[in-house]
C-alpha cells in the first residue's frame, strides 16, 4: 500500500470511497464538504492523502488550517475533516495509516496541534486525547506535536 498526497486526477475515486464507507446520505454531505474544501482558500493550506492500493484508491484523509486566535500567539493547527476506508478494505490498518502519516508530515511542517470531531474509541488508539484537557469546552480530540 502506497500513501500519497491526492491530484485533481483523484477526485472521482475519493468521492466513491466516501459513498462506499457512509450511507447515502452522509456520503454525500461528505464528499460535498471535501469539494468546497478543495476548493476553499480559507482552508489551505490542506494535506489530503491516498491509500493506494494495485492502482486503486482505497482510502482518503483530509486535513485543512483551523485558526486558533489567542491574545498573543497564533497556534498552527489542523482539524481532520475526514476519514474514509472502502469497507472490503476496512480493520486492516488502512485508517491508522493515513492519520499516523498525515500527523508526521502536518509535525514535520510545525503543525502544532490536530483537532478531530471523532469516536473516542478510535482516535485514541494514534495519539489524539479529549480536548478539553487543554481547556477547550467541547468534544473535539486533538494531539499534539511530538
Ligand atoms: C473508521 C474508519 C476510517 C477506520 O479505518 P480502518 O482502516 O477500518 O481502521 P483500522 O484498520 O486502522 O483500525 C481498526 C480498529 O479501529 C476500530 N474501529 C473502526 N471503526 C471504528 C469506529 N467507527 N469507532 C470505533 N472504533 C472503530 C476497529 O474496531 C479496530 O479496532 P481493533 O484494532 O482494536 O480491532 C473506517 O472503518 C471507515 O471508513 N468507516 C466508515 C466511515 C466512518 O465511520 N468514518 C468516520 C471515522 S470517525
Amino acid at each position: 500500500m502506497e500513501i500519497r498526497r491526492s491530484t485533481k486526477l483523484d477526485n472521482t475515486e475519493i468521492c466513491n470511497v466516501h459513498m462506499s464507507a457512509f450511507d447515502d446520505e452522509e456520503g454525500h454531505e461528505l464528499i460535498k464538504l471535501v469539494s468546497d474544501l478543495f476548493h476553499d482558500k480559507t482552508a489551505l493550506p490542506l494535506l489530503s492523502l491516498v491509500a493506494v492500493d494495485d492502482g486503486k484508491i482505497i482510502g482518503h484523509i483530509l486535513f485543512t488550517k483551523v485558526e486558533i486566535i489567542q491574545k498573543k500567539e497564533t497556534i498552527s493547527a489542523q482539524l481532520l475533516v475526514s476519514l474514509a476506508v472502502l469497507p472490503e478494505q476496512q480493520n486492516v490498518g488502512v485508517g491508522t495509516t493515513l492519520i499516523k502519516e498525515g500527523l508526521k508530515e502536518l509535525h514535520a511542517q510545525g503543525v502544532e496541534l490536530v483537532f478531530v470531531l471523532g469516536h473516542p474509541d478510535y482516535y485514541p488508539s494514534t495519539g489524539f486525547i479529549p480536548a478539553g484537557k487543554l481547556g477547550a469546552r467541547s468534544t473535539l480530540l486533538h494531539t499534539s506535536k511530538k
